[in-house]
């Protein structure tokens, strides 16, 4: 059963363009993917479920690095994207995170949502699948949209949405030569943390990290912008 329609449909049609696009951009290449990285550390010998994996970048460098990985994913055409990417011997399977996990207790050491978390209205059943999955003393690695960095960008363009309500809004992305809508949820930094301990989680890290320096040359007007305002939050919670 499904809280709110994923954005499957969205990615489907963004799939081959979102992926290039992720593979290169100043966002995903030298911001998002290297933060997580550097939280996930040492992740060698560890099983790691890739929450929302896309095309499969991140699970690429895990896998690099000596992890065990799992991604799931809810639309097809992304999970085919990450196929090519990753080979016929990855463990990829389409899932949807406002169901039930298809796993036992205790099957995963960290559990990596990177921009995933976000396109749910309501994270309580999804941390607490995400909590059953992981071993206690396993860690939850996710990263959202920064809420007050998005509410800010709302006040700029329209009537002014209330941080501290949970409200959504679609985005139209066009990338590779299709365009899609794709549905957000922006809720205030207090219900997330809530959240995380509600479902037994406890917060080690709230991190709100830079893009990486090389980014500087490549990226020169973004850089200044991305480097001096957050637009993620990522958080290193771990299941007590
Ligand atoms: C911004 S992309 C990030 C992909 C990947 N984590 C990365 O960082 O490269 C968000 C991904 O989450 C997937 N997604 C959105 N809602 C989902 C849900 N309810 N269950 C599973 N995947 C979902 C989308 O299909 C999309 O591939």
């Amino acid at each position: 059963m499904t809280q709110d329609a994923p954005p499957a449909d969205g990615y489907d049609s963004l799939a081959e363009g979102y992926t290039a696009e992720n593979d290169n951009s100043l966002m995903n290449a030298y911001y998002e993917r290297p933060a997580a990285l550097a939280l996930a550390g040492d992740v060698a010998g560890r099983r790691i479920l890739d929450a929302g994996c896309g095309s499969g970048p991140l699970f690429a460098e895990l896998r690099a690095r000596g992890a065990t990985v799992t991604g799931i994913e809810a639309s097809a055409g992304m999970l085919e994207q990450a196929r090519q990417r990753l080979g016929a011997d990855a463990d990829l399977r389409v899932a949807d995170l406002a169901d039930p996990l298809p796993f036992p207790d205790d099957s995963f050491d960290d559990v990596i949502a990177s921009l995933v978390l976000h396109y749910l209205r309501d994270w309580g059943p999804t941390l607490a699948e995400m909590r059953r999955v992981l071993r206690t003393g396993g860690r939850l690695i996710a990263s959202v949209n920064h809420p007050m960095a998005m509410n800010l960008l709302h006040r700029q363009s329209g009537p002014r949405p209330d941080y501290f309500e949970t409200y959504d809004w679609t985005e139209e992305w066009t990338m590779g030569g299709r365009t899609a809508q794709l549905r957000f949820w922006n809720q205030p930094l207090h219900r997330m943390t809530d959240a995380f301990t509600a479902a037994g989680f406890r917060i080690d890290v709230v991190s709100e990290p830079h893009p990486v320096p090389a980014a500087r040359e490549k990226f020169p007007d973004d850089f200044h912008l991305l480097d001096t305002f957050p637009t993620f939050l990522f958080f290193v919670v771990q299941a007590e």
